[in-house]
C-alpha cells in the first residue's frame, strides 16, 4: 500500500456500488487514506456470496469508521437518473465538493442471446454504462471545482472478449471507450478519466459459477491465486493520486495475468 494518507485528507470520494465485494475494498482503502468517504448503493448490507465474502458483518461505512476514517453510506440506485439526482445534491448541499468519482456499481446476468430477456439486457447495460454516463456528467460540475478531478471507472477484461454474455461483456467495452471519451472532453478541467479491467476478483458476484468451474479456472492463473479487493483497490488508489496526474483515458488490466495468454 502507498502512503498516501496526506494526500487523500480532505477529499471527498464517491464510491458506487460501494457496499459489497470490490467496491468495499476500494472504500475502506480510501478511507484509510483520510478521505472522506460516500458509499453509494442500492442496499447498505454487505452481500453474502456463495464463495467469497461469507462472513461480513459490518457495513462498509462501519468498517471505514472502525478504522478510524469519514463515511456515510446513501442509498442510491446508479441506473436511475431521479436517485443520482438526488445523491449528486445531497453531496453538493453536504459537503459542497466532489473531488474523486469511482463508478464501480456493476452487474452480471448470465444467458446467451438466446435466452437472456431484453428487460434483463437492459438492466445490465443500464447500470453498467448508462449509470456511468449518468453519475459522470451530473458530477462534472463539482469535479471542475477539484483541482484535480478524478474519475475512475471499473470495467472488466471481458471488455476484451467475447464470452461473458451480450450484455455484460459489450456493457465493460463500451466502459473503456466512455471513459476514453470522458478523458478527452474533460482534460481542459485537469479532470482525468481512467478505467480498471478486472480479472476474477473473489466477491459475490462470482455465486453464478459452479465451484468446479472457479477451482478449474484458477488453475489457469499465472500467479495462481484470484484476485482481491484490496488488489483493485490498490490500482484505483494510484488513479485517484497525484502519482498518476499525466496518466487519463488509460484502461489498466488488473488480473494477475490472465489476459496475458
Ligand atoms: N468480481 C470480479 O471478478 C469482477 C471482475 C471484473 C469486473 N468486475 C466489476 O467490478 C464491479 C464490482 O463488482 P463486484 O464483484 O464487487 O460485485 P458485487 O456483486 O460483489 O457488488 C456489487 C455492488 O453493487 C451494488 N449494486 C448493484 N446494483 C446497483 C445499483 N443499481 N445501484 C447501485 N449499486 C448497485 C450491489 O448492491 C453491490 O453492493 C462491477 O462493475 C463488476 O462488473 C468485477
Amino acid at each position: 500500500m502507498y502512503d498516501l494518507n496526506s494526500e487523500f485528507k480532505d477529499k471527498v470520494c464517491l464510491i458506487t456500488g460501494g457496499s459489497s465485494g470490490i467496491g468495499r475494498g476500494i472504500a475502506i482503502d480510501f478511507g484509510k487514506a483520510g478521505a472522506k468517504v460516500i458509499v453509494a448503493d442500492i442496499q447498505e448490507k454487505s452481500k453474502i456470496g456463495k464463495y467469497h465474502d461469507t462472513d461480513i458483518k459490518t457495513t462498509t461505512s462501519e468498517e471505514i469508521k472502525k478504522n478510524g476514517g469519514i463515511s456515510e453510506f446513501f442509498e442510491c440506485d446508479c441506473s436511475d437518473e431521479k436517485s443520482i439526482n438526488g445523491l449528486i445534491s445531497h453531496i453538493e448541499n453536504k459537503y459542497g465538493k466532489l473531488d474523486i468519482l469511482v463508478n464501480n456499481a456493476g452487474m452480471h446476468i448470465p444467458g446467451t442471446i438466446e435466452d437472456i430477456s431484453v428487460k434483463e439486457w437492459d438492466k445490465v447495460v443500464n447500470l453498467n454504462l448508462r449509470g456511468i454516463f449518468l453519475l459522470s456528467k451530473k458530477s462534472i460540475g463539482m469535479l471542475k471545482q477539484s483541482k484535480s478531478g478524478r474519475i475512475i471507472n471499473i470495467a472488466s477484461i471481458h471488455a476484451f472478449h467475447g464470452v461473458l454474455g451480450p450484455a455484460y461483456a459489450p456493457s465493460k467495452s463500451a466502459v473503456v471507450n466512455l471513459t476514453k471519451n470522458i478523458a478527452i472532453t474533460l482534460g481542459k478541467y485537469n479532470i482525468t478519466a481512467n478505467c480498471i479491467c478486472p480479472g476474477y476478483i473473489e466477491t459475490p458476484i462470482q455465486d453464478y459459477n459452479t465451484q468446479k468451474e472457479i477451482s478449474d479456472y484458477k488453475k489457469t492463473l499465472p500467479l495462481n491465486r484470484f484476485g482481491k479487493p484490496s488488489d483493485i483497490a490498490n490500482a484505483v488508489l494510484f488513479f485517484a493520486s497525484n502519482k498518476s496526474d499525466w496518466i487519463t483515458g488509460a484502461y489498466l488490466i488488473v488480473d494477475g495475468g490472465d489476459s496475458a495468454s
